[in-house]
């Protein structure tokens, strides 16, 4: 057991077993081509020790946000192919538009020691972000009675899904890959035992998913700064409120995120962008003043 309390793909013996792994393989596409393949590389070092142990490895993630079940163009064939020429050697697409259906457990089946198998993307299943069980017993029955599951899936952590909690009720021999181990391992310490002054940057554009993590940050930083899409989104002011809010996944949140700009931002040194820059304004433009569309108070 590791210092993090948490078995680690280091603590579970794999060889001739069934280890079902999330991965975050949620990689930008476009036209079917994956355009940063950071986070298949970021999945390498627990894929590969768990090929090492001779484990049978199911990987498994989501891409995108399907709504109506399976779409071509949320397919993961692509991380496939990508996955095989990183690890250099060949990994089973399961292009099962049930996830866990015959296409498979026919992969599974055949599966030896080492072998890799991926199978289609985790929300062709609508249970899956409604974390119910049924999806999650199909997971479990796949990987079968003496299996074992990983996660990995450090960029999927905050979700409650079938693939990521609800597959645990089910598969009772679980431990966390290197790359979350890592994750949880530098957030811990930086954020519970922070060396000061402590400045966190954030950034990403789903401002709704984030405003918890805002909000928990303001209590324990000197100085919050926030980038990405998701500063230009909170830094928007006047008409460009309408250009920004239509890339952002705002949800809920945006009467939120006025009152967490405009209040707390006094309380702890909250810095959003003061200019912008997009693929067509290549010089930096500063973000207009003016309040009359905006939702923020004046910075
Ligand atoms: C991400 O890209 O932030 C993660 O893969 C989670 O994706 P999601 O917001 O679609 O759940």
């Amino acid at each position: 057991m590791s210092t993090l309390g948490k078995k680690t793909v280091e603590d579970i013996e794999v060889k001739g077993r069934n280890v079902l792994v999330r991965c975050d393989f949620n990689v930008p596409m476009k036209d079917g081509v994956i355009t940063n393949d950071n986070r298949i590389v970021a999945a390498l070092p627990t894929i590969k020790k768990l090929i090492e142990n001779g484990g049978r490895v199911i990987l498994c993630s989501h891409l995108g946000k399907p709504k109506n079940g399976p779409e071509e163009k949320f397919s993961l064939a692509p991380v496939a192919v990508r996955l095989s020429e990183l690890l250099g050697k060949p990994v089973v697409f399961a292009n099962d538009d049930n996830v866990a259906g015959e296409n498979a457990k026919a992969a599974v089946a055949a599966m030896q020691d080492g072998d890799v198998v991926l199978l289609q993307n985790t929300r062709f299943r609508k249970e899956e972000t409604k974390n119910l069980p049924e999806f999650s017993k199909d997971l479990a029955d796949l990987v079968g009675t003496d299996g074992a599951y990983v996660n990995d899936a450090f960029g999927s952590a905050h979700r409650a899904h079938c693939s990521t909690a609800g597959v645990t009720d089910y598969i009772k021999d679980t431990a966390v890959g290197y790359l979350m181990e890592k994750e949880i391992r530098y957030l811990g310490n930086a954020v519970n035992d922070p060396v000061r002054p402590f400045v966190a940057i954030l950034g990403g554009a789903k401002v709704a998913d984030k405003l918890n993590v805002i909000e928990n940050l303001l209590n324990k930083v000197d100085t919050l700064i926030i980038g990405g899409g998701m500063g230009a989104y909170l830094r928007a002011r006047s008409a460009l409120c309408g250009v920004f809010r239509r890339g952002f996944h705002t949800g809920a949140g945006v009467p939120r995120i006025g009152r967490l700009f405009s209040a707390d931002r006094q309380r702890a040194g909250l810095v959003a962008p003061r200019a912008f820059r997009t693929r067509r304004t290549r010089t930096p433009r500063a973000f207009p003043h003016g309040r009359r569309h905006g939702l923020f108070g004046p910075l």
